[in-house]
């Protein structure tokens, strides 16, 4: 059946991709799912973004979300992504696009980046591994007191969410002396 060469090459090529995107938020953390196109319009609608806000998405796979922001909410958007082959894609797609300017992305670990600017963020990721306990850590450290994160389908642990709409959690970073929450 796959004595035709090219064919063959053509079908292993495919089927590498396919696992590829299926499979490398795995090798990276937290798998990899895309945010549907409603749920992005509810995250700004959450996080009241406005145009010429700041939006981050920590983790953003392949920019579905800081594209969309971008364009419907004139909003500058930056991506954080461990995965070097999306970092390269929305690269490319920033050229394609024309958003030099509005949209960055940031090829690393969320872990590792400064968050002391970031005021208004989302994340999809995993309770699956220690990242959102470490995230949520991070995040009370360095983000100022009052900016928002929206995480979609998982929870914070030992973090109280200040709204819930469907899968979406909106959390604010407390004062500095309430930092313990239960
Ligand atoms: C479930 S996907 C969500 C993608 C995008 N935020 C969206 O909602 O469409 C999670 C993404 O987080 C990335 N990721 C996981 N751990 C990370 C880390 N520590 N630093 C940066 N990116 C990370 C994965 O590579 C994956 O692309």
């Amino acid at each position: 059946m796959f004595s035709h060469p090219p064919l063959t090459i053509f079908l292993w090529s495919l089927a590498v991709v396919i696992a590829y995107y299926f499979l490398s938020g795995f090798i990276w953390g937290a798998g990899y799912a895309p945010t549907s196109g409603k749920e992005i319009e509810n995250v700004a609608e959450l996080l009241e973004i406005k145009n010429g806000d700041t939006f981050y998405d920590l983790g953003c796979g392949y920019g579905r979300m800081i594209f969309t922001i971008a364009k419907r909410h004139n909003a500058n958007c930056v991506g954080v992504e461990i995965d070097p082959l999306k970092c390269w894609w929305i690269k490319l797609m920033i050229r394609q696009k024309k958003l030099e300017g509005r949209v960055r992305v940031v090829h690393g670990n969320f872990l590792d980046v400064d968050l002391k600017d970031v005021e208004k963020a989302f994340v999809f990721l995993s309770t699956a591994t220690p990242i959102m306990k470490k995230l949520r850590e991070k995040m009370f450290q360095e983000m100022k007191a009052g900016a928002v994160v929206v995480s979609y389908t998982h929870r914070f642990k030992d973090w109280l969410p200040q709204k819930t709409q469907g899968k979406l959690f909106l959390y604010r970073v407390p004062e500095l002396d309430q930092k313990i929450q239960g």
